[in-house]
């Protein structure tokens, strides 16, 4: 009798540990590791809201992947590895689904240190020329990565860190992102506590909304560094895409991709982008290809910066930001070197990036407008991607 009640007793424990397992923070999760395609479609419900499934550990801290999925059934994944967007399932003309941004099915592939893909970056966004500034009388000195400057928060930016999730409950598609920067991280002052909701609105867009504080004076530029193949195919290049930006000017680099502190007309220029026209249609006049910031026209508020359009599939993808900048890059050092899940090389332009963002550099850049947050201040800013199609 006693070890009827044992092996009953020790069944519903086993029930009880199963059907907690991989129910994280109360969302409708199961225990599936999404590592395979397969998993995926079978862990996936269409039902709007937030699913998890297990990724593994990184840093002695779980890894998640948490699947959005809005009332049309749009889908995107995101990890709290680095903040990561993984994938963006939208339908083209005909209603046949596939990703149209880069990015893996499993935390290896993000652990391999691809370049940025989908990732949440900071504390600054792009470089910092030779990894120093001066601030309130003092020069900080950051890690650097990228020659001799510091390229997207330094050696350990926050693509590489772990996130503290939270995914909303019920049928809204968010999820919300902690982190908390200590102070002195890769060289920069004052801890940062940076929170991001990112949202998929049943309007088919992805927003993403960043607060920060501080306790200390420090330079903040987030942004997000998805790349776009609207194609949804990395096959095709994006070099017949059509992109349009509302910037009259932009900022000259030198060799290193440091901006000049000019801000330059576009007019007459390959970065005239205020009429829509191919990606290919110029870019061979921009040594390396484009890889430069937009100022962008207006601001103060979130309008729309940027559209690209693919005639292929029909895809449109517009991009709306309260930013001053769009860093616009071309998937250059893109080399085939890297392989997308269905097994294709990744090559050179085969998708690319529309990151809103302060200026590169800033704190190095009296002229351009400031990146210091203060303590006291919260630092806010909204950025959206919305996906449609035109037939
Ligand atoms: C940004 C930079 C590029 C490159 C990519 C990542 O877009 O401006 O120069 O570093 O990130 O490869």
């Amino acid at each position: 009798m006693k070890k009827i009640v044992g092996t009953i007793s020790l069944f519903f424990i086993m029930l009880v540990v199963v059907t907690s397992c991989g129910n994280n923070n109360g969302t409708n999760s199961t225990a599936t590791n999404d590592s395979t395609s397969t998993n995926d479609s079978m862990q996936n419900t269409t039902k709007p809201g937030v699913t998890s499934a297990d990724w593994g550990e990184s840093d002695g801290k779980k890894v998640f992947s948490y699947t959005l999925t809005n009332k049309n059934g749009v889908q995107v994944k995101i990890t709290n590895y680095g903040g990561t967007v993984t994938s963006w399932m939208a339908p083209d003309r005909n209603g046949k689904k596939s990703s149209i941004v880069l990015g893996f099915e499993n935390l290896q592939g993000y652990l391999a240190k691809p370049p940025y893909f989908g990732a949440l970056i900071g504390r600054y966004g792009n470089r910092i020329a030779n990894g120093k500034f001066t601030l309130n009388g003092k020069t900080y000195t950051l890690a650097t990565n990228n020659g001799k400057n510091s390229l997207h928060g330094g050696n350990k930016g926050f693509d590489k860190v772990v996130w503290d999730a939270t995914p909303a409950t019920g049928d809204s598609a968010t999820l919300t992102l902690n982190y908390l920067s200590k102070d002195g991280e890769e060289g920069y002052p004052g801890n940062l506590n940076v929170t991001v909701k990112y949202t998929l609105t049943d309007a088919d867009e992805l927003e993403i909304d960043y607060t920060a504080q501080t306790d200390k004076a420090t330079p903040v530029n987030l942004t997000n560094h998805s790349y776009f193949n609207l194609t949804g195919d990395v096959a095709n290049t994006i070099l017949d895409h059509t992109l349009q930006i509302d910037a009259d000017r932009y900022t000259p680099v030198d060799t290193t991709l440091i901006p000049t502190g000019k801000l330059q007309p576009v007019a007459g220029t390959p970065f005239d982008f205020r009429q829509p026209h191919k990606i290919g249609e110029r870019i061979d006049q921009v040594p390396g290809g484009y890889d430069h910031n937009f100022v962008l026209n207006g601001g103060g508020s979130v309008r729309r910066v940027a559209t690209l359009t693919d005639t292929l599939s029909g895809r449109r993808l517009d991009v709306y930001t309260d930013q001053p900048g769009v860093q616009f890059y071309s998937g250059n050092f893109l080399d085939g070197s890297i392989k997308s899940p269905d097994g294709k090389p990744i090559n050179k332009h085969a998708a690319l990036c529309l990151e809103t963002q302060h200026f590169p550099d800033s704190p190095n850049q009296p002229g351009f407008p400031s990146t210091i947050l203060q303590p006291g201040t919260t630092y806010h800013t909204i950025t959206k991607y919305k996906v449609s199609v035109e037939q």
